[in-house]
């Protein structure tokens, strides 16, 4: 019989999960537990700060409702999404565009447009053209790829944080020509705190941390035979850029606006321009969605 010490509980709690038929449940568990205790040691967590990481989580919980996934805003501002994004990346291909987050905003029925048309149907501001192309990796046009796009309106908000569901604005769904190449106008992106109004806007706040995302437009791109590309385009020059609140922000993600741009669709429109490369899809379809879309979390809900 082994004494229970700040020391033995590790192995005893492991081995006591050993019979865990599913490999792969054994091993996350084995892990987390052997970390979490690490951790609790590392910090010589007190009865009181335990007592308190208990009670927020529990009004994390407390605060999701159909619409709102705050334990995913928590997984965002701690970089844990982030990082489920890189790792994801690593086991696809080295040249395809990298991923950043789905976020809560996301629909999946967004109406589907034609090449060229404007995703703005409520919202003033400067008006700008999105295109490109969408490649494999070794830069051949994907046909026909599905383009879905959503953005924030010129005061930050979304339509969802703005209207009931049935209003749909400044989002959009668009099939790429036959070389892959899309356009669309849109707004120029515009910079917004995530939802500050919960444990984890608490959270942030205690950190002195400022809870600003950088202007962005978001893209879910798909091809059938391709990984799924979850990601987002980030204005240079956002004060912002290098802070943001849930880490979604690569180098290689940052784009520019072109106020003349002579090979644009539409010249005379200031321009976005990007072009994104898929990763061919290898074994079994994997999603890189680290988020959630409100309606789908309202459907499993029911
Ligand atoms: C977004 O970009 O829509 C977002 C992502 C993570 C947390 C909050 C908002
Ligand atoms: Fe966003």
């Amino acid at each position: 019989m082994t004494v229970i010490n700040e020391i033995t509980i590790t192995d005893a709690a492991v081995d006591q999960m050993s019979g865990t038929p599913n490999p792969r449940f054994k091993q996350i568990m084995a892990a987390l537990v052997r970390h979490l205790h690490e951790f609790t040691r590392e910090v010589d967590l007190t009865p009181e700060e335990w007592l308190g990481a208990i009670r927020f989580l529990t009004a994390v919980g407390q605060k999701c409702t159909q619409h709102r996934q705050e334990f995913i805003l928590l997984s965002d501002t701690l970089g844990l999404s982030s990082l489920v994004n890189a790792l994801h990346d690593k086991r696809g291909s080295e040249s395809a565009t990298k991923s950043s987050l789905l976020g809560p905003f996301y629909r999946q029925d967004a109406p589907m447009m034609k090449l060229g048309d404007s995703i703005i149907s409520k919202s003033p501001g400067t008006e700008v053209v999105f295109y490109g192309q969408v490649t494999d990796g070794e830069g051949k046009g994907i046909p026909n790829a599905l383009v879905q796009v959503w953005e924030p309106d010129e005061t930050g908000n979304y339509d969802l944080q703005k209207h009931d569901p049935s209003v749909m604005d400044l989002r959009g769904c668009f099939r790429a020509d036959a070389e892959g190449r899309y356009y669309f106008r849109g707004l120029c992106p515009t910079g917004y705190m995530i939802p500050m109004d919960g444990p984890v806007g608490d959270m942030i706040r205690a950190q002195k941390r400022h809870g600003y995302r950088p202007a962005h437009i978001h893209f879910v791109i798909g091809a059938p035979g391709y990984r799924e590309l979850v990601t987002a385009l980030y204005v240079a020059g956002d004060d912002h850029i290098d802070s943001d609140t849930v880490f979604g922000v690569s180098d290689s993600l940052i784009i520019s606006v072109n106020k003349n741009d002579s090979h644009s669709p539409l010249p005379k429109l200031p321009s976005i321009k990007y072009d994104f490369r898929l990763a061919q899809l290898r074994g079994k379809a994997m999603t890189g969605r680290v988020g959630a879309d409100p309606a789908q979390l309202t459907q499993s809900a029911h």
